[in-house]
């Protein structure tokens, strides 16, 4: 059982907890996601490691209040166990010092981009991180990425805070403007297909970040599977990250939608 030490509210719907994992936070690395269920008959979540404090042991989460599993793991309070947590799992991010990295992350998906940006500019590179959401309260980790970047551009869809507009609006303005080495984007998956078909056009090699639906986390099961460049991969053992100009975004979200209707369902009985 793994303690949750500190929570914070970074929006009505968007929590990070701290939780005790002396041995992940030892051994992640960027790019490492965890497993984790709430209750012994509950849903097996999949989280990218946001953070990680070796001294202290723990290991930062960010969720996103969705449906009823993930609603579960916001509403644990400081003090309360998470009953169980695996990892790290996942290939970690390859990081290279390669020139000028566009870093773009959208919604919740800024919380997995952290360490990668941080690791990026670790190694050398020049970092401009573009971090999107629907409203300013949506945009997370602003001062932790500014922090790590050499340039931090804030997208709204509706012009509440930083630049109105789509993350590919502010990515094209940089791309025009600069030559770009790599783009990494993590985000919802029909942001990560637009910043992909944006990045084809320009010739940048991209990373995307998949948050496919996830049982056991080791390749036994089959629920992550994707298509990446005409073949099967698992998202677990094979990603989570991948060439962005060879995913099959579509058959992706069409099977992320798959249980969308229990999911609803669930939701509803969880709230009554
Ligand atoms: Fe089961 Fe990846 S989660 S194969």
């Amino acid at each position: 059982m793994n303690k949750i030490v500190e929570k914070e509210y970074f929006s009505e719907k968007i929590v990070k907890i701290v939780v005790e994992a002396p041995l992940i936070a030892k051994s992640r690395k960027p790019g490492n996601f965890v497993i984790l269920r709430v209750g012994e008959k509950g849903e097996r979540i999949p989280l990218t490691i946001a953070g990680a404090d070796v001294e202290r042991g723990t290991i930062d989460l960010v969720v996103q209040k969705m449906g009823v599993s993930s609603t579960k793991v916001c509403d644990l309070e400081v003090g309360e166990y998470i009953t169980d947590l695996v990892g790290p799992l996942g290939k970690p991010t390859e990081i290279h010092n390669l020139g000028t990295i566009l870093c773009c992350g959208g919604g919740v998906g800024n919380a997995p981009l952290l360490p990668i940006v941080e690791a990026y500019k670790k190694a050398g590179n020049k970092v401009i991180t573009i971090l999107a959401a629907r409203n300013k309260d949506l945009i997370i980790l602003e001062d932790e990425m500014r922090k790590h970047s050499d340039e931090l551009i804030i997208m709204t869809d509706d012009g509440s805070y930083g630049k109105k507009g789509l993350i590919t609006e502010g990515m094209e303005e940089v791309i025009k403007r600069e030559k770009i080495d790599e783009c990494v984007t993590i985000g919802p998956a029909i942001m990560m297909k637009f910043c992909s078909l944006l990045t084809k056009k320009y010739e940048i090699p991209t990373v995307a970040s998949l948050n496919s639906i996830m049982v056991d986390g080791t390749g036994m099961c089959g629920a992550c599977r994707v298509t990446v460049g005409g073949k099967t991969k698992f998202t677990c053992v094979d990603g989570p990250e991948f060439d962005a100009h060879q995913i099959d975004f579509e058959e992706m979200m069409s099977r992320l939608g798959g249980y969308k209707k229990e999911e609803v369902d669930k939701f509803d009985q969880f709230q009554k």
